[in-house]
């Protein structure tokens, strides 16, 4: 999968590209990701990328021919690997993404992806060169750049062969629309909690039941609207009411003392 990105500060994507889990995936060529400045594509003696906005007030706006002339030059540099990119601006206007979204972006041979700065770009590269507007959350970060780098990080650590473990993803959060079960490593002992026993007995039956159990719960405690998305079978049902069950036991019913 071949990711091109076009930002004033590349520099910042050494953050991706340099160590974990995307730097590995790029070494074995899962995906790439280059780089490409709209300063390069500017025809003034002073390389200038943006200006005053139009109608006066606060701000500059990243200018329409440079970034034009970069994305087309991407998109160029992309077929004649045969990728046919698509071209995405990362706005906090954009549709916010999820994982389902990731996993869709993640299916494309390539994508061309916008970095914005100062107030954004000039309103006409998006009508003429945009396919798709991506927002990373309601909030306003100062560039694209970070927003980004989410995205990639979110797609490529989905590609085949970029985990050690090929159902890490599986497993994730939102991945079955569920949050992900609690996890646990050594010490056995931390003060004077332990480790819940099942995942000690080595019945990996036990240990799956208990972790969708687990993942069940937490999802109908913390993010409830997933689960009313998503549906349960009735096997699934009937771990969470046990679940909840045990919930209610062992904690002290609030406000039971005013009560008494
Ligand atoms: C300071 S912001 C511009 C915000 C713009 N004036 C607005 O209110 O919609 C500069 C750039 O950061 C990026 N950006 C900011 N927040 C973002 C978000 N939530 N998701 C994706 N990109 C974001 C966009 O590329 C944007 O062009």
């Amino acid at each position: 999968m071949r990711f091109d990105v076009i930002t004033l500060f590349p520099a910042q994507f050494a953050a991706l590209t340099e160590e974990g889990v995307v730097a590995r995936a790029l070494q074995r060529r899962i995906a790439s990701i280059h780089l490409r400045t709209p300063r390069d594509y500017t025809t003034d003696a002073h390389r200038t990328v943006d200006d005053r906005p139009y109608g006066g007030g606060p701000g500059m706006v990243m200018r329409y021919k440079p970034l034009r002339a970069a994305i087309e030059a991407a998109q160029a540099e992309a077929a004649s690997e045969g990728v046919e990119s698509r071209v995405a601006y990362l706005s906090p206007q954009g549709e916010r993404l999820d994982q389902r979204r990731i996993e869709r972006i993640s299916a494309a041979p390539g994508w061309v992806l916008v970095a914005g700065r100062y107030e954004g770009v000039d309103e006409r590269l998006i009508e003429d060169c945009v396919d798709e507007e991506w927002s990373v959350g309601d909030y306003v970060l100062s560039g694209g750049e970070l927003a980004a780098m989410v995205v990639m990080d979110a797609v490529i650590r989905l590609l085949p062969g970029a985990l050690g473990h090929a159902d890490s993803a599986r497993q994730d959060s939102y991945s079955t629309g569920l949050l992900d079960c609690p996890h646990y490593t050594r010490p056995e002992r931390i003060g004077d909690k332990g480790v819940p026993t099942v995942l000690l007995s080595g019945d990996h039956q036990a240990i799956e039941r208990w972790r969708l159990q687990q993942a069940l719960g937490r999802t109908w405690q913390r993010r409830p609207e997933l689960l009313q998305r998503r549906g349960m079978s009735e096997v699934e049902q009937q771990l969470l009411d046990d679940y909840l069950r045990e919930a209610a036991r062992l904690q002290p019913r609030v406000g039971s003392e005013q009560s008494e």
